[in-house]
């Protein structure tokens, strides 16, 4: 069923490739910021497993591989995660506020699974809830008689509202190279402070080991420890999360992923972890899924359609101004690499965005960065073969941040010329923050592995949608095109 649906959707996608290579012809490649910078480029190498990122945390039953994320809809619960390797322990976390030593304690739960021969620690989520917003907690896990425990702790977000600021990162293709250390470092020194992560999918890179081999799931848990036990990252599921290898007996795609990282889909009435809204601050963040579990052909009969289609209408940009949208796979790249492999997916869901205004979407999966301007295509269809986007002020600024530095390295073959609606475009490992100042600006900005901590590689002041939808397009002519 799968390899079928991979079948026809190639075929789509193909067809749609040939009417757009004749189009692009006609594009005339003018007043875009095209970056010239170059740096010496060797293929990332994955750190060993003797490396001082993935060491274990010393103690009999010592928790490891501590993540958080958002545990409800709108920010005043958490989902705290992590394993244990001796034995399975206790699944509960403490906690308490900087003001107020008074101990709180939740329940978690505890689950395990198996791939081919490799058999998961114990892992464990505990959702911590009623939490006060903007207020620092501290927590414990590991709490149990003879056992090491350890302690962090976390900022709520503040409450919801249209004017409340926030500080978004944004990262992606992550994987676990020397490369993806310095992203992590990147993002932590950066004078930026970002406040919560939204990550775009790809996480360990597994399953670039004989057999997938899942300790280096375990490992890249440690590695990113450092920065997910402290701030939520938002999970978005990525093509190296599927898991999928049948000639291992390997059938349940997203297996490890969903086992090991929790995300709160009920909240928004999700049915599926692929896809999910959450609310932070003055933000309303959409989760899509690339990828879908029986099918990769994008329908208007899948469980996600269902969903999205009774999600955008409840978008509230009253109190959540900013609308933000999630995915792996990008709608529009000017990348030789995947090169529209997003189309079944734009075409069935692009309508949408525009219609509801979505400031911005992120995606990774092309391991470039790449800041588009706001165009659409919804004109096009298979029938007409209209397929060059035209400028659009109702629609999304798409942003590809697969830029994180896993062992797949760059994908530095740009399709040339550099289509208009591309307002930059370059091949280096980073990550971006994006400033929430209130419900009119965001500042955003991509930061270069490359340069020193403080440095803005790309920056735009994004005028919001809803409440302030004047043309935000940084190219040179700023001319409907
Ligand atoms: C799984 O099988 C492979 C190949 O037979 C072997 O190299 C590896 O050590 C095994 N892993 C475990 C956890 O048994
Ligand atoms: C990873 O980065 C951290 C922080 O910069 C550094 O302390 C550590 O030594 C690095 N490890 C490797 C293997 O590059
Ligand atoms: C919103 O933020 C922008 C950028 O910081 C600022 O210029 C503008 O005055 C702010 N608007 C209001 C109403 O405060
Ligand atoms: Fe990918």
């Amino acid at each position: 069923m799968m390899q079928f649906a991979l079948k026809m959707g190639l075929l789509v996608c193909f067809s749609i490739m040939v009417l757009t290579l004749y189009h692009e012809a006609f594009i005339y490649n003018g007043g875009i910021t095209s970056s010239s910078f170059v740096i010496k480029q060797s293929k990332p190498i994955d750190m060993p497993l003797s490396s001082d990122v993935f060491s274990h945390p010393p103690g009999y039953n010592a928790p490891q591989q501590v993540h958080i994320t958002q545990g409800d809809h709108v920010g005043r619960a958490v989902i705290v995660s992590w394993v244990t390797q001796d034995e399975p322990g206790s699944s509960s976390v403490v906690y308490w506020t900087d003001t107020n030593p008074q101990k709180h304690k939740a329940t978690g739960k505890l689950t395990t699974y198996k791939y081919y021969n490799y058999t998961s620690g114990f892992i464990h989520h505990c959702i911590i809830k009623n939490l006060k917003f903007n207020t620092k907690y501290h927590y414990e896990v590991g709490i149990e008689m003879g056992h090491t425990t350890r302690r962090f702790w976390f900022m709520t977000p503040p409450a919801v509202g249209p004017d409340v600021p926030y500080t978004f990162g944004i990262m992606g293709d992550l994987g676990q190279t020397y490369d993806s250390n310095v992203t992590l470092t990147r993002y932590e020194m950066n004078p930026v402070k970002g406040q919560a992560v939204l990550f775009v999918g790809d996480l360990s890179y597994a399953d670039h080991y004989t057999f997938h081999d899942n300790s280096r799931w375990d490992s890249w848990g440690r590695f990113v420890e450092r920065c997910t036990a402290y701030q939520p990252w938002i999970w978005t599921a990525g093509n190296h999360e599927l898991d999928y290898k049948p000639s291992i007996g390997e059938t349940k795609p997203f297996k490890p992923f969903i086992h090991r990282y929790q995300v709160p889909f009920w909240a928004s009435g999700s049915t599926e972890p692929l896809w999910y809204s959450i609310k932070r601050a003055s933000a309303y963040v959409i989760v899509l899924s690339s990828w879908l579990i029986s099918s990769y052909i994008h329908s208007m009969y899948t469980p996600q359609y269902q969903w999205l289609h009774e999600e955008f209408p409840k978008v509230n940009r009253g109190e959540t101004p900013w609308l933000i949208v999630l995915m792996h796979s990008p709608w529009y790249s000017s990348n030789h690499d995947h090169f529209m492999e997003g189309e079944s997916m734009r075409v069935i869901f692009e309508p949408w965005f525009v219609k509801y205004k979505v400031d911005l979407v992120f995606a990774g999966h092309v391991h470039a960065y790449e800041r588009s301007e706001r165009i659409s295509n919804v004109a096009h269809n298979i029938v007409n073969g209209e397929c060059s986007p035209v400028s659009d002020q109702f629609a999304p600024v798409y942003i590809t941040i697969g830029d994180g530095g896993n062992i797949e390295g760059l994908a530095n073959k740009m399709r040339e010329p550099q289509p208009k609606y591309s307002a930059y475009r370059e091949a280096s490992f980073g990550h971006a923050t994006l400033e929430i100042k209130n419900r009119t600006h965001a500042y955003y900005s991509w930061h270069r592995n490359a340069d020193g901590y403080a440095a803005r590689a790309d920056s735009v002041m994004f005028f919001n949608r809803y409440w302030y939808p004047k043309d935000d397009s940084t190219t040179k002519s700023k001319r409907r095109w």
